[in-house]
């Protein structure tokens, strides 16, 4: 397979006593969708927040492109093409559609390099107008603030301001949670088409016939860490709940579960079986 696009390699990240992930890998290729999945608290948020810089790991390693990166924040991670809709949103809820699409990224018109002219509100609503347009979004109005659309309408400003400004990889964490029937459809669609792009799509998903019906690829997180990698094509509903839960083991999943390598890594807080003191 081509080289990873980017890579987690033992990642692990402790809330105080709350070990969020341990040990976790995580790999995406170019051009892919890769579904992330597990059940609630198993680390994806987690994971997605230290691969777009919002988050430090305590330990393990980032690669992009095969090099250890530091990712000092969004911004950085930004700088390396990557973008992310975060569970949580993160939009400026007094600010409107359009200024939330472009927020960091403001249009001016006018000045040096446009570096000292005035914000131009009418190309970043044109534009915002494509980009919903695009997503199927409809907006009656862009120059309404954030905090007064509904959840699905504001989850999908948050997608469309990712698709907007990606340029390799795009996370989105339970993109779709908030919408309904149509909505879904056109984001996944979307999905779809940045994928065709060439940009890799990390997905998030509790809903797993939406897991099949657009990943290529699925990686299951348990317990932060993760336990298996599937082929979407290869699988089925129930091997990935079966990965989710862990009713599923290693002999009956024809070698998709992860190797004895991590499973059996050593935990220092484990109980020592060999008796040593
Ligand atoms: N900021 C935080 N402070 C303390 N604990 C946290 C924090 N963020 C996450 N955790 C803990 O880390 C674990 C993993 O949480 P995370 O949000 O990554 O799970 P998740 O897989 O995204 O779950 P869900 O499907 O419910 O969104 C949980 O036990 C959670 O309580
Ligand atoms: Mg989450």
């Amino acid at each position: 397979m081509a080289q990873p696009l980017l890579e987690a390699r033992r990642l692990t990240k402790r809330f105080g006593h709350v070990r969020a992930l341990q040990d976790a890998d995580f790999t995406a290729y170019p051009g892919e969708v890769v579904a992330l999945i597990g059940d609630n608290g198993a680390g994806k948020s987690s994971l997605v927040k230290t691969l777009s810089g919002t988050i430090r790991p305590d330990a393990g390693q980032i690669l992009v492109d095969g090099s250890p990166v530091e990712l000092s924040g969004p911004l950085d991670a930004r700088r390396h093409g990557i973008e992310t809709v975060y569970q949580d949103l993160a939009l400026a809820p007094d600010l409107d559609a359009a200024a939330n699409l472009h927020l960091g990224r403001e249009l001016y018109r006018g000045g040096l390099l446009g570096r000292l002219g005035v914000l131009d509100h009418a190309a970043m609503r044109r534009s915002a107008v494509t980009a919903f347009a695009e997503l199927g979004v409809d907006l009656q109005d862009v120059g309404a603030p954030v905090a007064t659309l509904s959840g699905g309408q504001r989850q999908s400003v948050a997608v469309a301001r990712a698709v907007a400004f990606a340029n390799r990889i795009i996370f989105m964490d339970e993109p779709t949670a908030a919408l309904g029937v149509l909505q879904r459809g056109r984001v996944l669609d979307t999905v779809r088409r940045v994928r065709d792009r060439g940009i890799c799509v990390v997905l998030i998903s509790h809903n797993m016939p939406e897991v099949l019906s657009v990943a290529d690829r699925v990686e299951v997180l348990r317990l932060g860490r993760r336990v298996a990698r599937f082929t979407a094509a290869d699988t089925t509903v129930e091997e990935l709940v079966g990965a989710m839960t862990g009713a599923l083991d290693a002999e009956e999943a024809g070698g998709a579960i992860e190797g004895d390598g991590t499973a059996g890594a050593p935990d220092a807080d484990a109980p020592r079986k060999d008796g040593a003191a």
